[in-house]
């Protein structure tokens, strides 16, 4: 996969992509990352790629010219250009599959107030990484790639674990404990010790609906629950409400 991050800042991504799971995908040659400066696009002397916003207001507003110019360098057909900014939707773990089936990603990071609503409407998608307002979208592109590049086959050690994270299977991830088997007076759940498969599989799923009940609840009601899941929710429900 192709990616092309358009940002007025490359040098911020020195380190993010050199570590883990991303070094992996570009090292395989899975990910190809590359990065465009809008400011190579200017025709002024001072390289502009900023300006007041016609209306008035605070902030300034990068100009159509040098970003379309940018964008149009790199695009192509089976491009996906997606534009990184707090109104775009929301992205989640679907939407990070979707991107990493896709062959030519084009990551644009906006910045100041905005991009010109004319570039806007030129692209694929807008994405916001969550409910706050960044300096920029690079740290969104991070997060971007980072969630796709881990998507990639083998830059996970364990690609079983991928498939068990948190959201991939549409709800939150049960806990999980390593060794020594008592550490600070609490032991390890016994189950996790029995040896029995079966067992530790029906806990973790309990377990992961639990948490998922407690902190997400509005993921599981696109989640299908067995009778007796139904009915362990509810237990343990009513002992949240006992217990307070
Ligand atoms: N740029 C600024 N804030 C952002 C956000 N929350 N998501 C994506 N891009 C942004």
């Amino acid at each position: 996969m192709q990616t092309v991050i358009i940002t007025l800042f490359p040098d911020y991504f020195r380190g993010p992509f050199d570590c883990g799971p991303t070094r992996v995908a570009r090292t395989d040659g899975q990910l190809d990352l590359s990065f465009v400066n809008p400011r190579d696009f200017t025709q002024d002397v001072h390289r502009t790629v900023d300006d007041y916003p016609f209306g008035g207001g605070a902030g300034m507003v990068l100009k159509p010219e040098p970003l379309a110019a940018a964008i149009e360098s790199v695009r192509r057909p089976e491009s996906m250009v997606v534009l990184l900014s707090p109104q775009g939707d929301r992205f989640c773990q679907p939407m990070a599959e979707e991107f990493s089936r896709t062959d030519h990603l084009v990551l644009i990071c906006g910045r100041y107030k905005g991009v010109d609503e004319r570039v806007r409407m030129t692209v694929d998608r807008e994405v916001s990484v969550g409910d706050y307002v960044l300096a920029g979208g690079e740290a969104a592109a991070v997060v971007i790639v980072e969630a796709v590049a881990r998507l990639m086959p083998g830059a996970v050690g364990h690609e079983e674990s991928v498939a068990t994270d948190s959201f991939s299977i549409g709800i939150l991830d049960a806990p999980y404990y390593t060794r020594p088997r008592e550490f600070r007076g609490r032991e390890v759940p016994e189950v996790l010790v029995s040896g029995d498969h079966a067992s530790v599989g029906r806990w973790r799923r309990e377990q992961a609906l639990k948490t998922t009940a407690q902190r997400r609840p509005e993921l599981l009601r696109s989640e299908v629950l067995t009778e007796s899941e139904r009915e362990f929710l509810c237990r343990e429900l009513e002992k949240e409400i006992i217990n307070g």
